[in-house]
């Protein structure tokens, strides 16, 4: 493989795993413009290399695989993402390529100039004017189905108002949390002893993809209406050849648009007005980390039309990152789940781009020298409208004596055993694998969203259990019990009864989850399902041998090495033998890939038992070919499946409606073909 194709390949597993812990596990573990800075790396490659570029890197992807928590939604109209500018250069570089499309003259097309609020997107479907589902954008094509959480967003209308309303119509627009509702938040946080949010960002994520949309209730989440898209809606897009009228349109059906957007005619009065909003950023209500730029007729647009990931006839201008100063109080180092001591810097808290900062990641020993930050200095901290934040250097103050260089500790805080720096890498470890530090954070990380996803496994409760000596090792959590657990503080017998039980729910999560939650290095989402969908059970993997292993699409030799190492540590293979006898499943469900989308947008909903399936699995047929299973029928249902003791409310529901049920004999036929013949009893 050439040094450019081998950068190319690990630039599109990098930036998967990013896109994974940004969009699916809404914590991300770089900044954003490190981000951007990967993304426009692998284009440059590829640009220069078009052989060596596919459909499907993720260069060409929007967003993130769709989390397997919500039911799947596939939009009618694929949500793309926007193509970024960094400064005015770049951005007249992109008036210049409109011209050169459309033709005319620039100093007159007209331009929407609007914030770009920093939130989640999403799209809310109504017919005839109610509302039916809501999703987020997941990879582009297919998002999460959020609709109970959405139904408690304040200023989302159930019904739009006004009578142009006819047919079917979805509104974009970001969900986000405004900046004093996050900071409200945060304060009762807080004030319960609960962790803080990092920033309003990662608090609405986080609030919008609760499991229990009680939960999401509680959250002050705002929506704001930045699109229109006629799905199937004719009479109402026959009125509307502006971007400015469908503004209009959408604050008539009750929804909130941002107040600071403006049309501009001609690129000069266009860069005034961005320049102004960059200006104006924090006296804005919401945090925004760019302004949208989007040409406003409508009929040029179609014309433009999009690429695989954006608009032609739109574009972000990033906005750049915001510094402040502050006292680092001090250094300390924290040790993460692989060993890995981190040195971070404690700081007298500062607000930047919104959010409180305390603390900031100096990544290593090289990093802090380089730096030469010093107990007790000024600092500058910046965040790129982002999610860490860093220390930039020092300011130095005249005549203000510096404390002396801060030097690496020699032992792990923690467990005291020597820390070491391994070969030519910049990091430092304690090799120490009874180093309590590692196996909480190992512990919780087999436990978090991402891997088993086990409720109330949170980081007070491991510290509790690995307190008590109930656990050691991620395989023992498998053999508590209630009577173990309930009386320890702060667990009665119905809390501990409910993690008995979601640690033992985690049993059947694929392998692939299983591989993610033991953290073996270079092993993140993407990697462990390449790996599992190759070797979909842990017998198969474990008996695979290196040239197996890195065969594999999405594999290279660095991961293909971690793997076979760790499988054939004792150790590992005695944790995955006491994982068998616990019951784990340990083996990774197909995918297949060569159904057809027969039930493409349809909702089947499916009541009683059908010979052959589980409800999950039947729901999962559906879903495959295209379709939505919902828990409920609505006029908007395609048919009910009718199995064994269905539910009496749903065939009601049904025959109130008028929507077709069939047997349960028929659901083989309704999966191939997307229909099913009248039976005549
Ligand atoms: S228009 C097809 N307008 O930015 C283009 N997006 O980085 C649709 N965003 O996915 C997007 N404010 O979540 C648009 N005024 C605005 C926006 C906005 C924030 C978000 C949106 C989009 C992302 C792209």
């Amino acid at each position: 493989m050439s040094d450019v194709a081998a950068r190319i390949f690990e630039l599109r597993a990098e930036i998967a795993e990013h896109n994974v812990a940004y969009h699916v596990n809404d914590a991300p573990t770089i900044p954003d413009g490190d981000y951007d800075a990967l993304v426009r790396e692998l284009r440059a490659l590829e640009a220069e290399h078009p052989e060596l570029k596919t459909e499907d890197s993720v260069s060409q992807l929007v967003g993130a695989p769709v989390s397997t928590v919500f039911q799947p939604v596939q939009h009618r109209t694929a949500m793309l993402s926007l193509d970024n500018v960094f400064d005015e250069d770049e951005l007249r570089a992109w008036t210049d390529r409109l011209v050169k499309a459309i033709g005319g003259n620039v100093s007159s097309l007209a331009f929407s100039v609007e914030p770009k609020i920093d939130g989640l997107a999403l799209s809310i479907t109504y017919e005839d004017g109610e509302f039916v589902v809501a999703a987020t954008r997941g990879d582009g094509r297919v998002g999460e189905n959020v609709t109970d959480n959405v139904r408690t967003i304040h200023n989302v209308p159930q019904q739009l108002l006004g009578k142009n309303t006819a047919g079917v119509l979805e509104i974009r627009g970001e969900v986000y949390l405004a900046k004093a509702d996050f900071l409200d938040m945060n304060e009762r946080q807080r004030a319960a002893g609960l962790k803080l949010f990092a920033n309003p960002r990662n608090a609405a994520a986080g609030s919008l993809r609760q499991k229990d949309s009680r939960q999401s209730a509680l959250r002050p989440l705002s929506f704001l209406a930045y699109q229109m898209v006629f799905d199937d809606a004719p009479q109402l897009q026959a009125t509307m050849t502006s971007h400015a009228a469908t503004l209009r349109a959408m604050d008539a059906f009750g929804f909130f648009t941002a107040p600071e957007t403006t049309t501009q005619v001609g690129v000069d009065a266009m860069l005034q007005r961005v320049d102004w909003l960059e200006t104006h950023r924090h006296d804005l209500a919401y945090e925004i980390d760019g302004v949208v730029i989007k040409l406003d007729d409508l009929a040029l647009r179609e014309q433009l039309g999009t690429t695989s990931r954006a608009p032609r006839w739109a574009i972000a201008r990033k906005l750049p990152p915001e510094e402040r100063t502050t006292r680092l109080l001090a250094i300390e180092v924290s040790i993460g789940r692989t060993g890995r001591a981190t040195p971070y810097a404690v700081l007298e808290p500062v607000v930047v781009a919104g959010s409180r900062v305390a603390m900031a990641t100096l990544h290593n020993e090289d990093q802090v020298a380089k730096k030469d930050v010093r107990p007790g200095d000024l600092v500058i901290v910046r965040k790129a409208g982002d999610v860490i934040p860093e220390i930039v250097g020092p300011v130095l103050e005249k005549g203000r004596r510096r404390a002396r260089a801060w030097l690496f500790p020699v032992d792990c805080p923690d467990c005291g055993q020597p820390l070491a720096r391994v070969g030519e890498e910049s990091d430092t470890y304690c090799v120490n694998p009874a180093c309590p530090a590692q196996q909480l954070q190992q512990i919780i990380h087999f436990g978090s969203r991402g891997a088993m996803d086990i409720e109330g496994l949170g980081e007070q409760r491991v510290a509790q259990l690995l307190g008590e000596g109930l656990i050691t090792d991620v395989a023992d959590l498998y053999e508590l019990r209630v009577e173990q657990l309930s009386g320890l503080e702060g667990l009665g017998e119905l809390s501990a009864n409910s993690l008995v039980r979601a640690i033992e729910d985690s049993k059947v999560m694929p392998l692939s989850r299983v591989l993610v939650g033991l953290g073996i290095r270079h092993v993140g989402p993407v990697a462990a399902r390449a790996l599992a969908q190759s070797f979909p059970t842990y017998d198969e993997l474990s008996h695979s041998s290196f040239d197996n292993i890195e065969g594999i699409v999405g594999v290279g030799p660095v991961i293909a090495a971690s793997v076979v190492r760790y499988l054939e540590d004792r150790e590992n293979r005695e944790r995955f033998e006491r994982f068998k006898n616990a019951g784990l499943a340990l083996s990774e469900p197909s995918l297949s890939t060569d159904v057809a989308p027969t039930l493409s947008g349809r909702a089947v909903v499916i009541t009683g038992s059908l010979d052959g399936y589980s409800r999950e699995s039947a729901e999962e047929a559906v879903v495959l070919r295209g379709g939505t299973s919902p828990g409920s029928v609505s006029k908007k249902t395609y048919c009910v499946v009718v199995g064994e003791a269905p539910g009496a409310s749903k065939v009601n529901k049904a025959a109130e409606l008028g929507i077709p049920t069939i047997g349960a004999d028929q659901f083989e036929e309704l999966l191939t073909t997307g229909t099913w013949k009248a039976t005549t009893s």
